[in-house]
């Protein structure tokens, strides 16, 4: 099958340099997060908030590892445009759905890097009222931080490479990937 992609002009495969994670150790940090936030959240009504859409396929996974009545909202944020080094402005293009007054929210993020949009995130929810808000991040790359944040679940950090698939794009590409990898440096010249 892949050597059958390979072979056509449009194939993503041609474009990886490495892959970081593959499905069986994404499965297995996204099984240990479901677990840990199960084992948290007992008792609490919990609202899942992620972040789109770099966060879908990651919050798809993880919400059926957690084994709790959850509701889903989502918020659309842009602070990269299609640039591969965060501009610092966060702007909202999608708003939640529903208020977050009285209820427990979990952010959830594909990865953390300057921390810029995760800071933000959590002002504005605390603005609008929640009870408590956490976030749960399948990567971090703490080297890039630029503004403290808490991370209360971090799937893995990782050093400061630029990644993409299982939901997280080089400009608008490669969310389809079901691996994360790193891609080779004439993908971006
Ligand atoms: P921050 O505001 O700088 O923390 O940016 C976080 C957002 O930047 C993430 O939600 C991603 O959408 C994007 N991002 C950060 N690092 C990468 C990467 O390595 N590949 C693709 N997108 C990234
Ligand atoms: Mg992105």
């Amino acid at each position: 099958m892949i050597e059958k992609r390979k072979k056509k002009g449009n194939s993503m495969i041609r474009d990886i340099q490495e892959v970081l994670f593959d499905e069986a150790k994404l499965n297995q940090i996204v099984t240990r997060l479901g677990a840990q936030i199960t084992e948290d959240y007992r008792g609490k009504d919990l609202l899942l908030v992620g972040i789109l859409k770099g966060a879908n396929v990651f919050m798809a996974d993880l919400m059926r590892k957690i084994d709790l009545h959850v509701q889903l909202d989502f918020m659309a944020v842009s602070s990269y445009g299609m640039s591969t080094e965060s501009s610092g402005v966060v702007r909202i293009l999608k708003d939640l759905d529903h208020g977050v007054e009285n209820k427990h929210v979990l952010i959830i993020e594909d990865i953390v890097d300057s921390g810029l949009t995760l800071h933000y995130l959590m002002d504005y929810l605390t603005a609008r009222g929640a009870l408590s808000i956490a976030a749960c991040t399948l990567l971090d790359k703490p080297d890039r931080r630029k503004v403290d944040v808490a991370i209360n679940y971090v799937g893995s950090p990782i050093p400061d490479v630029f990644i993409v698939g299982y939901g997280i794009d080089y400009a608008e590409k490669y969310r389809n990937l079901p691996y994360i990898a790193s891609l080779k440096p004439e993908v971006y010249a």
